[in-house]
């Protein structure tokens, strides 16, 4: 039997029911009964972004041993606090810390605001953990919205927009089950299931409290939501390679360090654009150059490249002043990248061009 809309309070019901039986034991999550602290929601928070509940276990006790206090923490100096983030990674996250600690003690007194709005102004809290402050710490109604949830709601539902653009009507799926009480146990209740039972991969469908009022559930793909963007086709890019020769050899050039297949060596290339950029970027532009039918295709990560091949001979010229002159026989020996290396499998049968 399916709930006929999001505003039935049975989904946080029957969540919360769950949670009671079920919440995981964190060393951040207060006891039933007692108050909440803040700052132990605040700190285990910004940790937990882009850092597994695993990893913060530990390191969210020796902070709280460390610094029991906000106050504390913000009379801390900046090399203590980044020595102790050692391995916790982005540590932009340290350095906003430490602000934020700091900005609680000078604009608040050292005590955390407890709305939204306030909570965001700080430095480090985003839409995400203003919300989950709010909610967990607070007692707030605030609509928490982590990847998890995102999970479980896109399943709940079936939603078969495909992320991200399906997040706004996530939001408002959250905002509708969210109840007027005890949001913030609700968001970690959600958080349990999408960490335990709703998977990204693997589902314990028999196990989960909402398993009656599930969309994907009943459809029996409950892991085919959320629904995943389409791969968007690579972006095309067009360039022109240039392939000197003089006396048997052709001129090889070292990319610039920085950028793609920096260092390496190459054929010397024009700018890689949008459109074909025809002979701008040549080596030497008083060359009579020759644009030859074939052209060089390659597929990086990011864009699909279409490379067209200028042919010149450098004889009457004096040659670049840049680069080196390899020997066409030896062009193997030369460590080219493959995108070159394609190019140069062509450009020896483009002699006759020249009127070789
Ligand atoms: N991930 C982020 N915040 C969390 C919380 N409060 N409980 C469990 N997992 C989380």
């Amino acid at each position: 039997m399916l709930p006929a809309d999001p505003g039935d309070a049975r989904y946080s019901q029957w969540l919360l029911r769950w949670y009671d039986a079920h919440a995981r034991d964190l060393p951040w999550r207060h006891k039933p009964g007692e108050p909440a602290d803040p700052y132990r929601v605040w700190l285990s928070e910004i940790m937990l972004q882009q850092t597994t509940v695993a990893t913060v276990r530990p390191r969210f006790a020796e902070f709280i041993a460390r610094w029991p206090t906000v106050t504390a923490l913000a009379a801390t100096d900046d090399a203590d606090l980044m020595g102790a983030w050692a391995g916790l990674g982005y540590y932009a996250r340290a350095r906003n810390l430490l602000a934020c600690a700091r900005q609680v003690v000078t604009a608040h007194g050292g005590v955390f605001p407890p709305e939204e709005a306030a909570l965001r102004a700080l430095p480090g809290i985003g839409d995400y953990t203003a919300a989950a402050i709010a909610a967990i710490a607070f007692g707030k109604r605030a609509v928490v919205i982590d990847g998890n949830v995102e999970r479980v709601v896109a399943r709940l539902f079936a939603i078969d927009t495909p992320l991200p653009a399906a997040k706004p009507i996530i939001r408002l799926l959250v905002d509708q089950i969210t109840p007027m009480t005890r949001a913030g146990d609700f968001a970690q209740a959600m958080m349990d299931l999408g960490s335990g039972l709703c998977g990204p991969r693997v589902t314990q469908c028999l196990l989960c409290p909402l398993r009656t009022v599930c969309r994907a559930a009943a459809a029996g793909t409950p892991t085919a939501f959320p629904v995943k963007p389409r791969k968007s086709a690579k972006p095309q890019r067009y360039g022109t390679v240039f392939w000197l020769e003089h006396a048997g050899k052709i001129l090889l050039v070292r990319r610039p360090d920085k950028g793609l297949l920096g260092g390496m060596r190459a054929l010397p290339t024009g700018p890689w654009t949008d459109t074909a950029p025809g002979l701008e970027g040549a080596p030497d532009a008083a060359i009579d150059w020759q644009i030859a039918p074939d052209r060089v295709s390659h597929v990086f990560t990011h864009f699909t490249l279409e490379l067209a091949l200028a042919v010149g001979r450098a004889e009457g010229h004096s040659p670049p002043a840049t680069g080196e002159w390899w020997a066409i026989t030896s062009l193997d020996s030369a460590g080219l990248p493959t995108v070159f290396a394609k190019a140069a499998r062509l450009g020896p049968r483009l002699g006759p061009r020249l009127g070789n």
